[in-house]
């Protein structure tokens, strides 16, 4: 298992954004709906994108994977048996389990193993199951797997909205299916993110016919078959924010390239009340912070609203503003497991069920910390880059699964990290 070694440092220069893990990971699964190759570019080298590659590989596709270029054809070899993600891939990725919907539609049968529990709390699959359901698939739970069986599948209106509001990987399960199902489907309270939108603008690219993405309202009239495509995935919103995040805590200006803006509107409305300058020149951004930021109050929604996925990173950077801010999750309510590291690290964080009160302080200082999940690991990092000291993240791997070459990034931006086997 690897470590990062991080001093106090000062960011400059620039940093080019990868391709979006979470847009590449529903495309990929997307490709199960066709016979067709598809070649899918801009894809980041990290390790979920690798899983989904063997899972796909158990699913009689042939990969190729070079320079963040996938090309994903039919495999020459006999499916065998060719409707089944084993639970030891999937277990490693929740995002497998948007294969479901896909095989479900083109091969009439799907068995996908049961994600099970996840660090940042509860996270059901009974939305998937509900949509799946409705389009009339029989779904049961066998032997921690989930079994879908479609003979009568049939377009059909329903709602997909939860407790917690639209689901992301639940919209994208029965936004593919519904390209291959006979008749007209409408998903009433679907997710709007960026990502389900270039999913459906992937699968429209393969032919199907599909309106609303980008809208609570997605209406997709199922086609008898889906071609092959080429298509390039969207920049990471997620990661941009997370250096954009960095420069926050280090008080550091930074240029990011390859960034989409438009992506990150709730996320530049914060960076402002917090103090930092976000200027657009050239399809590049600048991000000037001052050496005292405000504090604020940061609620989670799901998009256009404050990403989850960048809490624990703007954490960080209330930890070091001047007064008292408020973060209330409203998607995981429980994701909080670095709060207890940010307070060893000297923040002075309370944490009240769904609401983290922030208590700016002067200065992090270095200590071992241990990263337990992908974001909650790039906050450690941010968190380390800010503190005086020496900071050491333990159990990295964690972050591999979601950041390309990260250590990289912030190396050629003049941070101190380097990473040591542990
Ligand atoms: C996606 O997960 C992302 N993963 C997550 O990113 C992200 O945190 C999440 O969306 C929210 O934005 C990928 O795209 C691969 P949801 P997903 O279903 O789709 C509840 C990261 O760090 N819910 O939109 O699994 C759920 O518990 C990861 O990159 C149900 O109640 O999340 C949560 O409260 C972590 N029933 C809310 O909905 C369901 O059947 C939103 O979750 C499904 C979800």
């Amino acid at each position: 298992m690897d470590k990062f070694i991080i001093q106090k440092s000062s960011l400059k220069g620039e940093v080019k954004i990868s391709g979006s893990k979470n847009a590449a990971l529903p495309v990929m699964a997307a490709t199960l709906l066709t016979d067709g190759q598809c070649v899918i570019k801009n894809v980041p080298d990290l390790s979920d994108i690798r899983t989904m590659v063997k899972i796909l590989e158990c699913l009689g596709k042939e990969i190729k994977f070079e320079e963040n270029t996938l090309i994903v054809k039919k495999s020459s070899k006999k499916l065998n048996p060719g409707f089944i993600a084993p639970y030891r891939l999937v277990r490693t990725m929740r995002a497998s389990f948007c294969c479901l919907g896909p095989l479900l539609a083109k091969r009439k049968k799907a068995k996908v193993a049961l994600p099970g529990g996840c660090v940042i709390g509860p996270r059901p699959v009974d939305l998937h199951l509900k949509g799946l359901s409705q389009l009339g698939a029989k779904v049961s739970i066998e032997n921690g797997y989930c079994v879908a069986g479609g003979k009568d599948l049939k377009g059909c209106h329903l709602y997909l909205g939860g407790q917690f509001g639209s689901s992301v990987l639940a919209t994208a399960n029965v936004l593919m299916a519904a390209t291959l199902i006979e008749g007209k489907t409408v998903i009433e309270h679907a997710a709007c993110e960026p990502e389900i939108e270039m999913l459906a603008l992937f699968l429209k690219s393969m032919g199907a016919d599909i309106e609303g993405e980008a809208t609570p309202l997605i209406t997709v009239r199922g086609q008898k078959s889906l071609s092959g495509t080429t298509f390039e995935v969207i920049p990471d919103r997620i990661e941009a924010a997370t250096f954009i995040a960095a420069a926050l805590a280090t008080k550091s200006s930074i240029t990011l390239t390859g960034v989409n803006l438009k992506h990150l509107t709730a996320v530049i409305d914060v960076v402002k009340m917090i103090g930092g300058q976000v200027i657009e020149t050239n399809g590049a951004c600048r991000v000037n912070v001052p050496s005292k930021l405000s504090p604020v109050n940061i609620t989670t929604f799901s998009y256009p609203g404050f990403p989850t996925d960048l809490q624990a990173q703007f954490m960080v950077a209330l930890s070091l503003a001047s007064g008292i801010s408020l973060i209330t999750e409203k998607i995981y309510p429980d994701r909080f497991m670095h709060v207890a590291e940010l307070n060893r690290m000297g923040a002075s964080i309370q944490r009240s069920g769904p609401y983290a009160i922030i208590e700016g302080k002067e200065a992090l200082f270095g200590a071992e910390v241990m990263a337990s999940d992908l974001r909650a690991s790039a906050a450690l990092v941010i968190a380390g880059l800010a503190a005086l000291g020496k900071t050491e993240v333990l159990r990295v791997y964690h972050i591999d699964r979601g950041y390309e070459k990260i250590e990289e990034k912030f190396s050629k931006l003049g941070a101190k990290i380097k990473r040591e086997k542990q």
